[in-house]
């Protein structure tokens, strides 16, 4: 008998504001079909307002591809669940784990987790209206009140109210004090906890997110006897995306799309040329590719090389890139 598919939530590369629009989506899927993608998250309330017109959009190579929407408002996310799944995102996420000052103060994101019962009724709303898988982005809590039954309490919610999977992200919020950037450094990486978390809930499928730098280490959460069902890798995807170009082989059993950097490169210069043909900025689809050289000898150049494409109209360097692009 055949092994039953690897599902896309295996290996997740996270949401990340700024980072994860349709054009790194783009490149990253010069380097793995598998993976699960994700929008940055969207407001729940512009998507209702009509106001997240470029944000929903995408490519269809980009699937699997998952929309993170932000909010506390069961109706508001329920009607901007139904846009996205009407929109062909196969998964509407609720981020629970965003510790901006903004967020904080709009009772949403991270401050989330105080109130199970809200996004409860939350995720219910969204999966009666969707259609789609529902899941939840969180953290282990908000520091000091990070305890063990707070988070099992939190998941049990979730889990009841219809959420077809949670991802955990090792850290406590501290919320009042810490930006978003020292929020993903400052408070301990508790990877532990959240392994625990996935044996004493074994009928709900747990992502580990936090601190992976490699393929390797990924794949070391989805073993053992503790092991999460997926894994989510945020920053090492994006400043590292070369590290990863075995992903579709050793987690999903398939053949990696990537033939070597130069080329990878010089689709994405084909890619910017289009968009900027189209009237886009080509810089908007190349700063995305340029960890491709992340600690290779050479780097600095071809960095810099594929950065001053955007900046010379008809890319008549072109010829210049993939020459240096060669190199590593
Ligand atoms: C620049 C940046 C933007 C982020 N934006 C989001 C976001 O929109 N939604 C979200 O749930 N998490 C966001 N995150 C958090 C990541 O999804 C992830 O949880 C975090 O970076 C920890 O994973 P990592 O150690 O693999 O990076 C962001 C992280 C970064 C670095």
């Amino acid at each position: 008998m055949a092994a039953p598919p690897v599902p896309p939530w295996r290996f997740a590369v996270a949401p990340m504001m700024d980072r994860t629009d349709r054009h790194f989506r783009w490149f990253f899927r010069q380097l793995s079909r598998g993976a699960l993608l994700y929008t940055p998250m969207v407001a729940a309330a512009a998507i209702v307002a009509g106001r997240a017109g470029a944000a929903l959009a995408y490519d269809a190579i980009e699937q699997p591809l998952a929309l993170q929407l932000g909010g506390n408002d069961p109706r508001l996310l329920a009607a901007a669940a139904r846009a996205g799944a009407d929109a062909g995102f196969v998964e509407i996420d609720l981020n629970c784990g965003c510790p901006s000052p903004a967020a904080a103060h709009s009772q949403w994101g991270a401050r989330l987790m105080d109130q199970p019962q809200r996004v409860a009724e939350c995720v219910a709303a969204m999966v009666a209206s969707c259609g789609v898988d529902v899941t939840v982005k969180h953290r282990l809590g908000i520091a000091g009140r990070d305890d063990t039954a707070s988070l099992h309490a939190f998941v049990d919610a979730v889990h009841a109210a219809g959420a077809a999977r949670v991802i955990v992200h090792a850290r406590a919020a501290v919320l009042g004090g810490l930006g978003p950037a020292a929020n993903r450094r400052v408070p301990p990486l508790r990877a532990a906890e959240v392994h625990a978390l996935a044996r004493a809930r074994p009928q709900l499928p747990i992502l580990y997110n936090g601190g992976v730098r490699s393929l390797a280490e990924a794949c070391a959460h989805l073993s053992g006897p503790d092991a999460t069902a997926g894994v989510m890798v945020g920053r090492a995807a994006y400043d590292d995306p070369w590290a990863f170009r075995e992903l579709d082989r050793v987690v999903f059993a398939r053949e990696p799309p990537a033939g070597d950097r130069a080329e990878v490169a010089r689709a994405v210069i084909e890619r910017a040329r289009a968009w900027q043909r189209d009237g886009g900025d080509p810089h908007a689809v190349t700063r995305h590719c340029l960890g491709l050289w992340h600690g290779v000898p050479g780097a600095r150049r071809a960095r810099a090389t594929v950065a001053a494409l955007a900046l010379r109209p008809g890319f008549d360097a072109i010829a210049d890139a993939v020459a240096v692009l060669r190199e590593p």
